[in-house]
C-alpha cells in the first residue's frame, strides 16, 4: 500500500468514498486522498460538506434500527466530511481493499483504516460495497453537473 501502482487495464468504474469526520479533524484528508491516488484512483469529483442529519440517515437508510445507527449519524453529523467519486478498474473492490475491515482491529497493515480509524463507528473512511451502492450513492450526492 501506499506505493504508485500502474491502473489495471479494463473499463473504468466509480465508487463512492467518504472522508469521515474524525479523519478531516485530524488533518489527514490529503494523506488519504494521496493513498487513494498512489493507488492509481482518479478523483473525478470531490466536495466537502457538514451533513445535515436527514442527509446522514438518507444516506445510511439500510442500517436504520441497527443498535450503532444513531451513534453512527450524531457521529457523521458531527463535522465537515470528504465526499468523493473515485474512478479505477474494479474501483469498488479495490477501494474495500485498501480501505481495510469496517472494524479497525480487524484492518490490515498499511490499509486507510488501520492507519487512521479510532473506533469502529469512527473508521475514518465509507466506500461503496457494490457497483449497485456506488450507483445509488454517487447519484445521492453529486448531480451530473458535479461530475465530468
Ligand atoms: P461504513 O462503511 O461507513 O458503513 C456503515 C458504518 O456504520 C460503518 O462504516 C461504521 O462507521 C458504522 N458502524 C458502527 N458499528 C458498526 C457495526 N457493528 N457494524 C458495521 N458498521 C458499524
Amino acid at each position: 500500500m501506499g506505493q504508485t501502482q500502474n491502473l489495471e487495464v479494463g473499463p473504468s468504474e466509480n465508487t463512492l468514498a467518504i472522508i469521515k469526520p474524525n479523519a478531516v479533524k485530524k488533518n489527514v484528508a490529503g494523506k488519504i486522498i494521496s493513498m487513494w491516488e498512489d493507488a492509481g484512483f482518479y478523483i473525478q469529483a470531490i466536495k466537502k460538506v457538514w451533513l445535515m442529519p436527514h442527509q446522514a440517515r438518507g444516506f445510511y437508510r439500510e442500517h436504520e434500527g441497527k443498535p450503532f445507527f444513531e451513534g453512527l449519524i450524531e457521529f457523521m453529523t458531527s463535522g465537515p466530511v470528504y465526499l468523493l467519486v473515485l474512478a479505477a478498474p474494479g474501483a469498488v473492490q479495490r477501494n474495500r481493499d485498501l480501505m481495510g475491515a469496517t472494524d479497525p482491529a480487524k484492518a490490515a497493515d498499511g490499509t486507510i483504516r488501520k492507519l487512521f480509524a479510532d473506533s469502529l463507528t469512527q473508521n475514518a473512511v465509507h466506500g461503496s460495497d457494490s457497483l449497485k451502492s456506488a450507483e445509488r450513492e454517487i447519484s445521492f450526492f453529486f448531480n451530473t453537473f458535479e461530475l465530468p
